[in-house]
């Protein structure tokens, strides 16, 4: 570790003072050494056996999980090689939506590996290359082995919902949360030329606490979460013609201070009766246009929802402006941005509308929409940690449907797919010479950490395990994997666990890339930090980066 060289007795000093710098080994030792924490640190996570863990962040909230990314986003972590598996399960996340904490112990594994061969002194560019090289073809295994699914039946979409949250705190409700999920996708999907595209924002996710899980119920429209905004408005309207105004109901104030010259009485009530009469026209208009129900992004004055509640219509407002635009997509009704322009045509429509009371909060619910193209999933469950962990699994559930439905291929769980693409590398290995073939070989070992993990986590005995894997395997049983529920090997896919292709895809390349991009550092300076704090009585001195350095 220095930062200086030495010309004729001068040190040359390149950095700042209090900079922080490692390379060669040093660096790739430390930089593995806390990817593997990581990695380790959410393995007892893995599987419908794995382990929750509870978070307690800096204010003392409480998050119990066992969502990969969820754990790594709590931890805060601060090592740059920790952060860098971080990355790993959030490109995951946003890719895939499911699979991060597989992808952090795949990446972990290779740079397990990666180290037993750097120490046989195999250099990290041959690793990378030959990793490379197992990516793709463990990519090709995969599209091989993958079924293709038939949409119209909702077998697979179902099932692989399930699989999804069968490892959460919610499994057992999974059933019934995985049919709520398929419905409201498949509601949601649109076909474009052939194939389907979805988006998963529009199915909202509302939460309030209170009933249990199995109350959370897919509601055919959207489900906001405010009052009618008036107590003599009507709480319920059946076959609401709805507004969707951009617009305030209000009179807009100047920008300037206008003064105003008022000498007698008579002209005061001329002017108030002028404003009167602006306000009671918005009424009016929305009355004529046929609105029985407004929701309105902006503000109602109080005479306004007078008028209207004297009409018998009913109003929320200070809709969230992405609430307007499924309400749109609801409803089929267009955004109003001019109360002059309201149309019959541009209204909205569903069955019903209402206020209720959801725990202790009033929300207003419009249901029943026509061929709705945004839904609602209101998850209800005892405690907040429960509605925050179902809404987290149900994300995952969204997810993984968008995956078959955009990709329609699926390969069955338990560390099947990953043992046949370990017996797949380690035929291909053979074809290779040299370094590079340690390092597919390598590869091949890593993918087997899935199963080993999985068995590991349901206290079975891994090497057995694996071993049966194995030898399964190479007779031909595809689908081969760890039956955690029952304790013993089974068919994946006959017991039903499903996954995307595009999960398992995701998991290879984000592992592959976050070890290639660990291993290819050699060189860590780190910028002493900017203002240091006061060293505390017998702490580290400070400067660099946790872990780094001192290694
Ligand atoms: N009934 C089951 N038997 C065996 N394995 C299962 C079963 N259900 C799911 N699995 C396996 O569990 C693994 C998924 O576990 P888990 O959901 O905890 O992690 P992840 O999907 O990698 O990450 P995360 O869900 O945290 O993003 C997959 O390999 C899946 O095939
Ligand atoms: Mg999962």
């Amino acid at each position: 570790m220095s930062s200086s060289t030495q010309t004729g007795g001068v040190p040359v000093l390149i950095l700042k003072e209090g900079s922080n710098r490692s390379r060669g080994k040093d660096a790739q030792h430390t930089n593995i050494a806390a990817a593997k924490i990581v990695a380790e640190s959410v393995r007892t996570s893995l599987g419908p056996k794995g382990m929750d863990k509870m978070l307690v962040d800096n204010f003392g909230d409480v998050t119990i999980t066992s969502d990969g990314r969820t754990i790594l986003d709590e931890m805060d972590v601060q090592q740059p090689a920790a952060k860098m598996m971080v990355e790993v399960a959030k490109t995951q996340d946003n890719e895939a939506g499911d699979g991060t904490t597989s992808a952090v112990i795949i990446a972990g594994e290779l740079l397990n590996k990666a180290e037993e061969l750097t120490s046989k002194n195999v250099h990290p560019t041959i690793i990378i290359d030959g990793y490379k090289k197992a990516a793709e073809k463990a990519l090709e295994t995969i599209e091989k082995i993958a079924m293709p699914v038939d949409l119209k039946t909702q077998d697979s979409l179902k099932g692989a919902a399930v699989t999804s949250m069968a490892s959460k705190l919610v499994a057992e409700h999974k059933e019934y949360l995985a049919d709520i999920v398929v419905k409201a996708m498949l509601q949601i999907a649109e076909k474009e030329n052939g194939t389907y595209k979805v988006d998963i924002d529009d199915v909202k996710v509302e939460k309030k606490n209170g009933e249990s899980v199995k109350e959370t119920a897919l509601i055919r429209g959207i489900v906001l979460d405010k009052e009618i905004v008036q107590s003599g408005m009507p709480k319920r309207v059946e076959k609401a013609k709805i507004a969707l105004l951009d617009t305030s109901l209000e009179i807009e104030k100047t920008e300037f201070d206008a003064k105003l010259n008022i000498e007698n009485p008579a002209q005061m009530e001329a002017f108030l009766n002028q404003e009167e009469k602006m306000l009671k026209d918005m009424a009016d208009k929305i009355e004529k246009a046929g609105v029985t129900f407004v929701v309105c992004q902006k503000g109602i004055d109080d005479m306004v929802q007078h008028f209207l509640s004297r009409k018998g219509i009913a109003a929320v407002r200070r809709a969230k402006k992405s609430d307007m635009e499924k309400l749109s997509k609801a409803t089929g009704g267009r955004i109003i941005t001019r109360i002059d322009d309201i149309k019959p045509a541009d209204l909205g429509y569903a069955d019903l509308v209402e206020e209720r009371k959801i725990g202790n909060d009033k929300m207003t619910f419009i249901e029943g929409c026509k061929n709705p193209k945004s839904v609602t999933i209101l998850i209800r469950g005892g405690t907040q940690r429960t509605t925050a962990e179902a809404e987290r699994s149900i994300h995952d559930a969204l997810m993984v449907v968008k995956d078959i439905i955009q990709e329609p291929k699926i390969v069955a769980g338990g560390g099947a797919p990953e043992l046949e693409i370990s017996k797949a590398l380690k035929a291909y290995a053979g074809t290779l010479t040299g370094k590079e073939q340690l390092a597919v070989k390598a590869f091949a070992e890593s993918m087997e950490a899935i199963a080993v993990t999985l068995a590991e986590n349901a206290g079975m005995n891994p090497i057995d395990v694996l071993s049966e894997l194995r030898t399964r395997h190479a007779k031909g049983e595809t689908w081969a994997g760890v039956g955690v529920l029952e304790g013993k090997v089974q068919d994946m896919y006959k017991i039903g666990v499903l996954e995307p292709i595009t999960v398992k895809k995701q998991i290879i390349k984000s592992a592959t890339e976050a070890a290639s991009m660990i291993l290819k550092i050699d060189d860590v300076i780190a910028a002493g930090k900017m203002r240091a704090p006061p060293t505390p009585p017998g702490g580290a001195p400070g400067g660099g980066y946790p872990g780094m350095g001192e290694y």
